[in-house]
Parts: structure tokens; sequence; C-alpha cells
């Protein structure tokens, strides 16, 4: 591992570094997988300086404190490490105290966490002070423009200043466990392999199903709805990881590249099928987990009591290549829904004909790939039921695979601690490839155009539900259900 390293948090008193970053470069140093010498620079606007900036981080990170082993060692190994830099980022020349605090003969990792509108000039404004080599590399949240257009022009100017080899586009859920075990499920099982076909798959569905609503991030969701939120970048991503041809090896380049190749071979949902193959949806009032919630144009923020951003997406997307030709995707994502849970479920066709009479339902195979909560493989096969009096009947038996129970471990590292780790060691195998951005752009751009004809409403649903009823329907005119666990 390069232990040359430093890292600089842009937005470092925002709400992903607080939630998420920090927490993360925590249990690392905690695992002791920080090398010593790593030093942080957290950078933002506020008027404080480091000992304050380290007493409220303290503060933020108390629960999580609260529960690691020895955490007071780790903490003062890990408050050691800061500085707080004071950054208007749109100020040209406060990045010289950047440069000062840069020491040139260590790589620098530049993490963007502020809104991607910030992202050129940032990446220019570390230009002109001097604060990059060729080893720098910049780490780039998610959304990564709005549509096609807009990303390419982010990842243009981004490009003036850091080789392509040196920008890792975070793509969180890639960072998530269950995701790269669908490498291992896929790839180092031959009897799964042999078997991940149309020849041998009826169809696949992959939810990403949320209680939470906007969180305080009206202004910003409503531009963006969860097409754009969740679809363009989570849900593709994942498409991606249970669709892509085998690579020719765990080599980042050769990786990204099978995910390109899907991408690219999404057959387009545009105003010909938008009726058929897609339904949105937006909360209304509702009740989760026993509490009254409101309507999402009656959020606290809401600005625009007569938006018709959605909240919620199905869709039923179809790949055209020889392996996945005529085998639908549902995909499902939303907020406020009854339950929080990500999960891939790949439905495995019948027998050509049926010998067990009147098990129809039982028949299929079902793998069902957990991602959140309980990460975890369960296979769903038919088994005798045991009894006497019956002469031969069916039941639907699961053979279960728990991540969490295999490991033995008391929790399941966050997703952004692998990341780090990865941008560490200078391995983009976990981060999106432009390549990968701009073609996932171009399709939903194809979509969102769609919508934005109005032929397609948004519908309405209760907070609390399972989404809108017309996503039922969806799915229901191919004689197939959403899978419930
Ligand atoms: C983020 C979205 O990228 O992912 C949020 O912007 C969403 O709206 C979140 O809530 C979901 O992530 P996770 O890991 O909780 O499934």
């Amino acid at each position: 591992m390069d232990t040359q390293i430093d890292l600089v948090i842009f937005g470092a008193r925002g709400d992903l570094a607080n939630r998420k970053l920090f927490p993360a470069l925590f249990w690392l140093d905690h695992a002791r997988l920080l090398a010593d010498s790593v030093r942080i620079a957290a950078v933002a606007r506020d008027d404080i300086d480091t000992s304050e900036f380290i007493k409220q981080t303290a503060k933020t990170l108390e629960p999580i404190l609260a529960n690691a082993s020895s955490s007071e060692i780790t903490w003062d190994r890990f408050s050691q490490r800061f500085d707080y830099i004071k950054i208007d980022f749109a100020e040209a020349k406060q990045y010289a105290t950047l440069a000062e605090w840069r020491n040139p003969d260590r790589t620098m990792i530049y993490y963007l966490a502020t809104p991607p509108t910030l992202f050129g000039s940032i990446s220019q404004y570390l230009h002109r002070a001097d604060c990059l080599n060729e080893s720098s590399r910049i780490v780039l949240e998610k959304p990564i423009g709005h549509n096609q257009q807009s990303s390419t022009s982010v990842n243009d100017t981004v490009a003036q200043f850091f080789s392509e080899r040196n920008i890792y586009r975070i793509d969180h859920y890639l960072g998530k466990e269950t995701v790269q075990n669908l490498l291992a499920l896929r790839f180092a099982n031959r009897m799964i392999n042999s078997q991940w076909d149309n020849t041998c798959i009826d169809h696949i569905q992959i939810t990403a199903a949320e209680t939470i609503g906007i969180e305080g991030r009206w202004g910003y969701y409503d531009q963006v709805g969860q097409l754009r939120d969740m679809v363009q970048n989570h849900l593709l991503q994942l498409l991606c990881m249970v669709a892509m041809e085998p690579p020719n090896s765990l080599q980042a380049d050769e990786i990204r590249a099978e995910k390109v190749k899907i991408l690219r071979a999404l057959s387009p949902i545009n105003s010909s099928n938008i009726t058929e193959q897609a339904v949105r949806g937006q909360y209304s009032a509702g009740w989760i987990a026993g509490t009254p919630v409101v309507g999402y144009t009656e959020e606290e923020d809401c600005s625009n009591t007569t938006s018709d951003t959605e909240t919620y997406v199905a869709l039923k997307a179809f790949i055209d290549n020889w392996r996945w030709a005529g085998v639908p995707f549902y995909l499902r994502t939303g907020k406020r829904l009854k339950e929080k849970v990500t999960q891939v479920i790949i439905t495995y066709k019948n027998h050509p004909h049926a010998i067990f009479p009147g098990h129809l339902d039982e028949a299929n195979n079902r793998l069902v790939i957990r991602l959140q909560p309980n990460e975890g493989i369960q296979l769903e096969m038919v088994s005798k039921k045991q009894s006497l009096n019956d002469r031969l009947s069916l039941e639907r038996r699961t053979l279960n695979l728990d991540f969490f129970d295999s490991t033995g471990d008391t929790r399941i590292p966050d997703a952004y601690e692998r990341l780090f780790l990865e941008v560490i060691k200078g391995d983009q195998w976990l981060f999106v490839s432009r390549e990968e951005i701009d073609a996932s752009w171009k399709w939903c751009d194809d979509l969102i155009d769609a919508w934005e004809d109005k032929t397609v409403r948004t519908n309405a649903y209760p907070a609390g539900s399972s989404g809108p009823s017309r996503a039922e329907i969806l799915i229901e005119k191919d004689q197939r259900s959403w899978y419930e666990n």
C-alpha cells in the first residue's frame, strides 16, 4: 500500500463528511488500515480552527466512539491527523493555504464532497495554486451532471487537470460487500455461472426501497428526482454487476469495459414504449413504522406544492445481447416505502414439462441476493414435503448464506471504508469510468425526455406502502409479481 498519502476533504463540514467519510476513516484507523503517516486536511468555509473542528467532529462521531473497542486510543491517533483549513471554494486566492499545507513529495487525494457544480472550479483552482502533480488523485461524488451533456462538460473540465487514471468517480453501491460478492457468486461458482442466461433465467428484479423521505434536501431533490438520484447510478451499476460478461481478469479496466457493454446494450425506453415500461410515483402522506409522515409536497422546505418530481420509479428494461435477449429486468426504487431493502432477485424458468401437477407456483427456483439489511444470499429450492398422507407433494425450502454470521465480525464495513482503501491503493475497480457515466446518462436521457413530454403521469402512493398500484400492473401484466420478503 502507498504509505505516502495525504487526504484533503472538501466539504468537511457537510452532511456526507460527517455521516459517512469521517466515520469510514475512523474505522479504517481503528482496524490499523490507515498508515500512521496519513494526514487529513478538512477543508470548508466555516470560520473555526483545528481544535474546534476536532471537538465538533468528536461530537458527531460520538455514537461510533461509544461502540468501538478502545475507541479513545484510536480517537487520539485519528484526531492528530487533522488540520482544518478554511477556504471559500469559489475564491482562487484562498487555495494558497492548502498549497502551504501540501507536501509535494506525497500523493495528494482530493475528495470533493461538494455540489458537482464546483468540481470544475475546484480542480482549476487547485491547479492554479500549484497543488497538483502527476500523482494527485481526485474523488468525485455523484451526481456527475444531470444529463449526458452536462456530465460531459464536468468530465471535460476535470480532465484538463487530472488524467482519467487519477479520477475516482464514486458510486457507493460498488463499495458494498454484497455487490462485490456478486462477482464471487457469479464467477467463482461454476454451478451459478453456467445457468446465468436467457435459457435458464425467466426474469430479474432489482429493488432499492427506502423508508426515509427527502431528509431536508427538498430543493436539491426536486431538481433531480429518483431516476437521477438512484437509477442512473446505483441501480444501473447493480444491473451491470448482475448482467456483465465475465471480465478477462479482475483488473479495473477489464471489469469496467464489461459494464460499459451492458449499459450500451440497454434497449431504449422512450416515447414509443414508456407507458408500458415505466412508472413514476410520488409519495403522499402516510405512516412509517407507526408514525404519521407528510407527503412530498408537504415537506417542510417544499417550494412548489404542484411539483410532479418522482420519488418512485419502476422500470422494465431489456438488454439487447445474446445472453439476455428476451429477459426482462424489472427495476424499482422509491422513498418512503414500507421497508428499507435492497435486493436482486433472479427467478429461474420452470422445466418445459411439469410432472408435479398443481405445483407450478412452487417450482421456480429463485436466488435472492440481499444487499441490505441482513446481507446474504438465499437460494429458494423445491423439495418433497415430508408427509405420509401425500404421495408426493412439494414445498419451497431455502438455502441460506448469511454474510454477517459467516464473517464472525460484529459489523459489516461501510461502503465508504472499502472505497477509501481502494483510492489509497490506487485501484479503480470499484469506481465508475467516464464511459460508464456517459452510457448510463444516454439511456436515462431518453427516458427523462419522454417523461418531460408528460406522457407518463406521476402516480401518488401513500407513504409506508409498497409504491403506486401502477407498478404492480407493470409486472402483473406479464404474469409475474414483485418479490416480497
Ligand atoms: C444516495 C442517494 O446516493 O443513496 C440518496 O442520493 C439515497 O437519496 C442513498 O437515500 C441510498 O443509499 P443506501 O446505501 O442507504 O442504500
